[in-house]
């Protein structure tokens, strides 16, 4: 017997509830506010799964003359066939950002329009094709999505899911820096080389930490898990699990203070009372 409209719609909600409160929360946007309702539909509306909506709206952002929406549409969808994780990682990071951000009210605001999540989406698509040994192609894309989102991730950075960058202007990550899961980085933040090593030169960045506006984390230097890095901090050295640095040159001013930073997302320094 053939499967009703209905019975259709709860099947698919109940495969990826994500992708299905994405959907609801952009048929809700598309009847409120007509402007958008072709951009909307366009969008979200008439794509299948998540995987497709997300190539359709990274290609219309980095399409360029010499590699037009189409072709980047198909590259980007390609990627994340080949790789599912891709998909999982980009689901990690919407609920990230929805949890973590108070500006986020719906699933659908960073998937639909923060930048930050769209340039770290891209990244995880530059990384595939690096790792693919496709280094021209890759290298194309973070030069793309640094001049279309002012992000530079160099696309052999290591970064894990639940990923947070919020406003995201100015980020700059260097080629072996690794950043652990469930991180959350602020604006004009650069994981960076010293400019005196070669090799293996950027920060590892472990779980949970948080790092404030304009933090420099140059050289190979480990922030450890669940660490806050204050705003403006210049860190030369290796942070300590479960404690605060700032400052320039960055000091230990405390301990963390909390389960984990990056989600409590807490920028108060020197508490002693504990935030959890
Ligand atoms: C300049 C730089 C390489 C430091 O080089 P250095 O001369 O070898 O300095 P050191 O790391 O030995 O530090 C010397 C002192 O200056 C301090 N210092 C170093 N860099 C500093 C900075 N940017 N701001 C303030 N103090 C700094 C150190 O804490 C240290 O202080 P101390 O002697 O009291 O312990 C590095 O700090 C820097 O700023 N590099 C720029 C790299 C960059 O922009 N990378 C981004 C790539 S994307």
């Amino acid at each position: 017997m053939a499967k009703t409209q209905a019975a259709r719609l709860a099947e698919a909600a109940a495969l990826d509830p994500l992708w299905q409160t994405i959907r609801d929360e952009v048929a809700a946007s598309a009847a409120a506010e007509p402007v958008l309702a072709s951009f909307l539909h366009a969008s979200v509306l008439n794509h299948k799964t998540l995987e497709d909506a997300l190539g359709f709206i990274l290609a219309g952002k980095l399409e360029s003359p010499v590699l037009p929406a189409m072709l980047l549409r198909e590259l980007i969808i390609d990627a994340m066939a080949a790789d599912p994780q891709l998909g999982q990682r980009a689901r990690a990071d919407i609920r990230a950002v929805r949890e973590r951000d108070p500006a986020a009210h719906r699933l659908s605001e960073p998937f639909m329009y923060f930048k930050g999540f769209h340039a770290l989406q891209s990244h995880r698509v530059a990384n595939w094709l690096w790792r693919e040994g496709r280094h021209s192609l890759a290298l194309f894309l973070q030069g793309r999505t640094s001049e279309v989102f002012a992000v530079d991730i160099h696309p052999a950075a290591r970064i894990g899911q639940g990923i947070m960058i919020d406003h995201a202007t100015s980020v700059v990550i260097g080629e072996t820096a690794v950043v652990e899961d469930n991180v959350s980085i602020l604006h004009e933040v650069t994981l960076g080389g010293t400019g005196k090593e070669s090799g293996d030169r950027h920060p590892k960045v472990r779980r949970g930490v948080l790092i404030g506006a304009g933090a420099k984390i140059l050289g190979n230097v480990e922030v450890g898990e669940c660490s806050r890095v204050g705003a403006g901090s210049v860190v030369l050295a290796n942070v300590p699990p479960r404690t605060t640095v700032a400052g320039v040159p960055a000091e230990v001013i405390g301990p963390s203070d909390c389960m984990e930073p990056a989600r409590e997302m807490d920028h108060r320094l020197g508490r002693r009372g504990g935030c959890c």
